[in-house]
């Protein structure tokens, strides 16, 4: 007897609880050792804004952002040897070609040589968009841009340039009990009745996959299907903000039952086959620490109907960024990224790296911690309404900004306020604070960085906050409640400390 035969009466690996990791470290960093004494010393010094906390100072786990923050695998580090920095058409260039064609389909990224440019490479994702809202903003006045959830960057390039950003969440996200596993949807109804009324003023139409203003919330592929029918009916262009598009696809996969046998990569092509541009961080799932793309269709609606508008980008894109060969990235980079775009489809990749994150949020749940359910794929949204229901908490006194340091002060890790605060604004005139329709505290998870150990040690940490709720402080804003993007610039201490 050979031993296949033995092996096959015991059970599969795939039917046990815990699994190994797809991957095994490759080098290591030892943390640096804090007290709470010196966190809390030092968060009191940067004005209770997380963002000016030193990194070096984090002993838990750091959830600011899954943006740039991925461990690259030991073949993107050797990648990095490839790089080749010529000022004009590098090596890198050339294979970047090859995998956005390959993977989001051929019409996205035309040789230079062609004189017909539609791929436009910067160094991050917003140059991107301010590129493209700056020369639709040049079309005139009066101009609305509609979108499934604007993430905070996008929303402030679309003002910036006096174009109007409308949000059309979809109504289960705005239903606390759905169960909908596409909550990052757009609400279809209110698009059609929007371009019905508007449709003169609409440039383009946004769909942000995955929703990460909505929740970290994936995008169907039938709503995709059905915003397109829709945007092109009316002859309008429809856009994707492409951050997470593997995760997307993910979803879509588990969730959508004509897609349980493709692959992820024929579900990104058919994904794509529905817009006629994209802009893209790779920063998320490029895998890599800094890049960005603004991605046109060749003969789509968009240049169709714009045909200006490539040779303005290229313009802005030389004046702002570089050569359009390298657009703001270094020819090392580069071929990181070339390398990122094919790992993060590895469906073993992301099996672990998107149930690795509903577990976080799950374990929270199960600890009575009020999260968004269900959990997206890049991080775990946690409630603060709920949380702090039952205590004196009001909306105005900021509690996710409250909950973040001491949860970075006490424990060791750092969340960010994407809530009241974050998306809120302040009215100098009537001193009214507007509030946003969501109030979230993010804990984003950075890929490839953590292990098991580390997210079930933050889950507790959460935790003995939540049996403490009654305890957290009102928050009083003592710097720049009035600025735009105010959560990246504005300083706080809690109200208490006022009164001793
Ligand atoms: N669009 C989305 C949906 C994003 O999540 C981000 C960044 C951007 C655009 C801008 O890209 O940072 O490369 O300039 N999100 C990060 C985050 C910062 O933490 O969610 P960028």
């Amino acid at each position: 007897m050979n031993l296949s035969y033995f092996v096959k009466k015991f059970p599969l690996e795939e039917s046990f609880p815990i699994k190994s990791r797809p991957y095994f470290n490759h080098s290591v960093e030892f943390k640096k050792i804090s007290t709470s004494k010196e966190r809390a010393e030092m968060l009191d010094r940067v004005g209770l804004n997380v963002f000016f906390f030193p990194s070096e100072m984090i002993t838990g786990c750091d959830f600011l952002s899954d943006s740039g923050t991925t461990t690259m695998t030991n073949e993107q580090w050797a990648a990095l040897h490839l790089g080749d920095e010529a000022y004009g058409s590098n090596r890198g260039y050339f294979i970047l070609r090859e995998q956005i064609t390959n993977l989001f389909g051929d019409g996205f990224f035309n040789a230079l040589e062609l004189a017909r440019p539609n791929a436009f490479i910067f160094h991050q994702g917003r140059p991107c968009e301010d590129a493209l809202f700056t020369v639709i903003g040049q079309l005139g006045r009066g101009l609305i841009i509609p979108g499934n959830g604007h993430f905070d960057t996008t929303e402030a390039n679309i003002k910036e340039n006096h174009i109007q950003a409308v949000n059309l969440f979809s109504q289960e996200l705005k239903d606390g009990n759905s169960k909908s596993f596409f909550k990052g949807n757009m609400d279809v109804i209110a698009l059609k009745k929007l371009l019905t009324v508007s449709k003169a003023k609409i440039p383009l139409v946004f769909l942000t996959i995955t929703n990460n203003t909505g929740g970290g919330q994936p995008v169907s592929m039938q709503n995709i299907k059905e915003v397109s029918e829709i945007t092109h009916f009316y002859k309008i262009p429809l856009f994707f903000d492409a951050c997470r598009f593997a995760e997307n696809a993910w979803f879509i996969k588990r969730y959508e039952k004509d897609y349980r046998n493709k692959t992820i990569k024929e579900i990104v092509q058919e994904m794509f086959n529905f817009v006629d541009g994209f802009i893209i961080s790779f920063k998320k799932d490029g895998l890599v620490n800094m890049g960005g793309g603004l991605f046109l269709k060749d003969r789509g609606l968009f240049i169709k109907k714009y045909p200006h508008i490539p040779d303005a980008l290229m313009n802005y894109q030389i004046r702002t960024e570089g050569h359009p060969s390298y657009g703001g990235m270094s020819g090392r980079d580069i071929m990181t990224l070339t390398i990122g775009l094919k790992t993060v489809i590895k469906e073993e990749y992301l099996d672990y790296r998107i149930n690795q994150v509903r577990a976080f949020g799950k374990n929270m749940q199960e600890e009575g911690i009020p999260v968004l359910m269900p959990i997206g794929g890049h991080a775990v949204y946690l409630d603060i309404n709920k949380f702090f229901d039952g205590t004196n908490m009001k909306q105005g006194d900021f509690g996710g900004i409250a909950f973040t340091a001491l949860l970075l002060a006490n424990y060791g890790y750092r969340a960010c306020e994407l809530g009241c605060f974050a998306f809120g604004s302040h009215n100098p005139e009537t001193t009214e604070e507007i509030f946003p329709e969501v109030n979230f505290v993010r804990f984003a998870v950075p890929r490839l960085r953590y292990e098991k150990q580390d997210l079930d040690s933050a889950v507790i940490a959460v935790k003995k906050l939540h049996e403490d709720k009654d305890k957290i402080p009102p928050i009083e804003v003592t710097y720049g409640k009035d600025l735009p993007l105010r959560h990246f610039k504005a300083r706080f201490r809690f109200k208490s400390q006022k009164i001793k």
